[in-house]
């Protein structure tokens, strides 16, 4: 009997900017349904691409100076960088600008030409004579023909009015800031109205799309006759040239989905598989997963253009709504632009899984990133009570190991065992909040028994180690099912508790059966606290300004005050220098110094176990908690001076006036204690 098969796919993402949070709530959304589905058993194949080809690439290719290959290769390897940073499992990743899409644009072209739906129409666009090239809607600018309006975008303006950019009163070109010309060009298009009854048929009946997306196509396309679609442009454009059309390119929008059809090829060939059993069988379901922005293209134009070609339709394309932060779009200067480098710089990627996972649903709904909420939902629920059923009670059994037979709970396993198909279901509709709340509520049941159960006062007494040994077999088996259960979301939590009772995680069905008589290894620490400080630092990190400052003006305007307050001191000479021995050192203990104003008594490491204590007044600048673990400069060869609270050793390096205006003296990235400034 041949087995089913799921065949996954996300959007391909632009190779002309960076992965931001935006994009994230996409590939993670697709990949916690995806390893979801391969826990469940089933077989499933996860592939995406970088979608390089249009003009923006080859715009910026030529301002940068270099060929349009090495600027895509250069986004791939970032993209695929982040992903990975992300815990996103691709089983192939590709690129549209692969001889595997060209041979599928050329199929498919070919049978859209064959069912006569391809026209060759003469259009007027804009044309930069100085950049040499056509000019897309986005690369000119003039004054609005409906309201008079300067300098607005080719396509619409401030008032509201839509044209095309041959209606701009004096066009400007972005590029080079030439008049353009109307130029004629030959564009092909294809007929879509001659799929209008396939596309009504399919975009109206059975379950491929949301109850939303069907209203929506019907009341904005398909109550009218469809129009045609212009899939050419003329050269000079980055893309592939049309076989049948020379000097013509197919758009971008045409060759972008066939990526995904070119994806599976190399995967097939990587390990042996046949293609057609992904592309053109009823035993393979496709799902795509996309936002909302590119829905006509993904639901109307390309089951058009798999229909014709005699290529599977998909079994469901499914559409998530835009991220919000802070209920906002997304913002450069406010730093809410996220790019997911910046974030994994920062913060854990398990934190921002759970994340999305506990706010995505079903339908289109934009899902609001609140920076205060994710702090306190990855705290309270991940931290506080998920990893705390192990962590309070895995160190107990390290010696005894789990007992050998599952002891009473009260119907605690059971109860979350019989949950588990509600939760799967969730999972499979795409009700990732639900499934996170019907974890969370199993979560709520199992802390009570531990903090009744108080293992950490049964371990207190040597003729109680059974029952210390029952309730940490309990605890630990309740953690388990529900990391099993959390495991599509959190794979490296999955990992690590299968580590520490040496069975890793590998079905669904695990979470049925107790595990009994397994060692338990030493615990290690699965996953940290959120830190306010984190993200505020990526928020921080995240911030550019709106407008770039031109080059020549002056980028930093410093007051003179310091220099006033404080003139240079006298000359020296290197050997005087020489005679202050500055050192790296790390703060290994904080501690206010209560009878004391401005003191904080720290305890510096110089390295190995090389250490002094010292008195700095910096009480009203720093809190000790957030010194512990930073590096600081000191001086240590200073000679010891006896205070009332102590003997202080040396002398932490600060500048400012005093009081709060106190900033230490820091050291970048890679020094290590003991080492001297030079
Ligand atoms: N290249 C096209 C897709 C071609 S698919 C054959 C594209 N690329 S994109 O980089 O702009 O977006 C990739 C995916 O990320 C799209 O599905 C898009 O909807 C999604 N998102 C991009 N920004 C987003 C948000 N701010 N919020 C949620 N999803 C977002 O479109
Ligand atoms: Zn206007």
């Amino acid at each position: 009997m041949s087995q089913r098969r799921i065949l996954v796919t996300s959007a391909l993402p632009y190779a002309n900017g960076p992965i931001h949070l935006g994009h994230l709530v996409e590939y993670i959304q697709t990949d916690i349904w995806v390893r979801f589905q391969k826990l469940r058993g089933r077989r499933c194949v996860y592939v995406c691409a970088d979608d390089t080809h249009g003009t923006a690439i080859m715009i910026r290719a030529r301002q940068e100076g270099r060929c349009e290959e090495e600027l895509i290769a250069e986004m791939q390897r970032a993209h695929e960088r982040d992903f990975a940073g992300f815990d996103i499992a691709f089983d192939n990743y590709g690129s549209t600008n692969s001889p595997e899409n060209r041979r599928f644009c050329e199929e498919i072209w070919r049978s859209l030409r064959q069912a006569d739906l391809v026209v060759e129409r003469s259009v007027s666009q804009l044309y930069d004579p100085q950049a040499g090239t056509f000019l897309a809607d986005r690369f000119v600018r003039g004054t609005c023909p409906s309201c008079g309006r300067a300098d607005q975008p080719g396509d619409s303006c401030q008032c509201g009015a839509t044209y095309t950019p041959v209606d701009l009163v004096d066009p400007v070109s972005i590029l080079s800031g030439a008049k353009p010309e109307i130029r004629e060009a030959k564009h092909l298009f294809v007929q879509l109205e001659k799929l209008h009854r396939f596309l009504d048929e399919w975009t109206q009946s059975g379950d491929h799309l949301q109850p939303e997306v069907v209203n929506y196509l019907r009341g904005h396309f398909l109550h009218e006759p469809l129009r045609d679609w212009d899939i050419s442009r003329p050269a000079p454009y980055f893309g592939f040239e049309i076989p049948d059309s020379p000097g013509n390119y197919w758009y971008v929008w045409f060759d972008a989905p066939i990526g995904y059809i070119a994806s599976t090829q190399q995967w097939c060939d990587r390990f042996g598989e046949q293609h057609a059993d992904w592309w053109r069988s009823d035993q393979t379901e496709i799902h795509h997963f996309i936002g909302k922005d590119i829905t006509y293209f993904h639901t109307l134009f390309w089951p058009g253009m798999l229909h014709v070609a005699g290529f599977s339709l998909p079994a469901k394309v499914h559409i998530h709504g835009f991220l919000t932060v802070g209920g906002e779009k997304m913002s450069k200067s406010k730093g809410t632009f996220i790019r997911a480098d910046t974030y994994l710089k920062h913060l854990n990627p398990a934190y921002l899984r759970y994340y999305y996972a506990s706010k995505l649903g079903p339908r289109l709904d934009d899902l609001d990133l609140n920076l205060d909420e994710f702090v306190a939902k990855v705290n309270a629920d991940l931290v506080g009570k998920v990893v705390n059923l192990a962590s309070r009670s895995a160190r107990f059994v390290q010696d005894l190991g789990l007992a050998a037979e599952y002891p009473d709970d009260g119907g605690l396993f059971a109860h979350a065992a019989g949950v588990g198909d509600e939760i799967a279901a969730a999972y499979q509709e795409c009700d990732f909040n639900r499934a996170m709340r019907l974890v969370m509520e199993l979560a709520d049941r199992a802390n009570p028994y531990v903090e009744a159960a108080e293992p950490w006062n049964l371990r207190k007494d040597p003729s109680k180690t059974k029952s210390l040994q029952d309730v940490c077999t309990v605890a630990l088996n309740l953690f388990r099912q529900l990391a099993i259960y959390l495991a599509p979301v959190l794979p490296r939590l999955a990992e690590q508790t299968g580590q520490l009772l040496h069975t890793p995680i590998r079905h669904w069905d695990e979470s049925k059966t107790p595990l009994t008589g397994v060692a338990v290894a030493a615990f290690q620490h699965m996953l940290k606290r959120v830190e306010k400080k984190d993200v505020d630092a990526m928020i921080e990190d995240s911030k550019e300004p709106e407008i770039a400052e031109p080059a020549s003006a002056p980028q930093w305007q410093d007051s003179d005050e310091p220099l006033k307050n404080e003139p240079l001191a006298e000359m020296c000479t290197i050997e005087d220098f020489a005679k202050i021995d500055l050192r790296v050192a790390r703060v290994v203990a904080a501690e206010d110094v209560p009878e004391a104003k401005k003191l904080l008594k720290l305890t510096v490491s110089l390295g190995g176990d090389v250490q002094r204590t010292l008195f700095a007044g910096i009480k009203e600048a720093y809190r000790p908690e957030d010194l512990v673990g930073k590096l600081a400069i000191v001086v240590a060869n200073l000679a010891p001076r006896k205070m009332k609270f102590g003997l202080s050793e040396g002398m932490v390096t600060a500048v400012g006036p005093g009081g709060q205006e106190v900033f230490l003296l820091r050291v970048d990235e890679g020094a290590q204690p003991g080492q001297r400034v030079h």
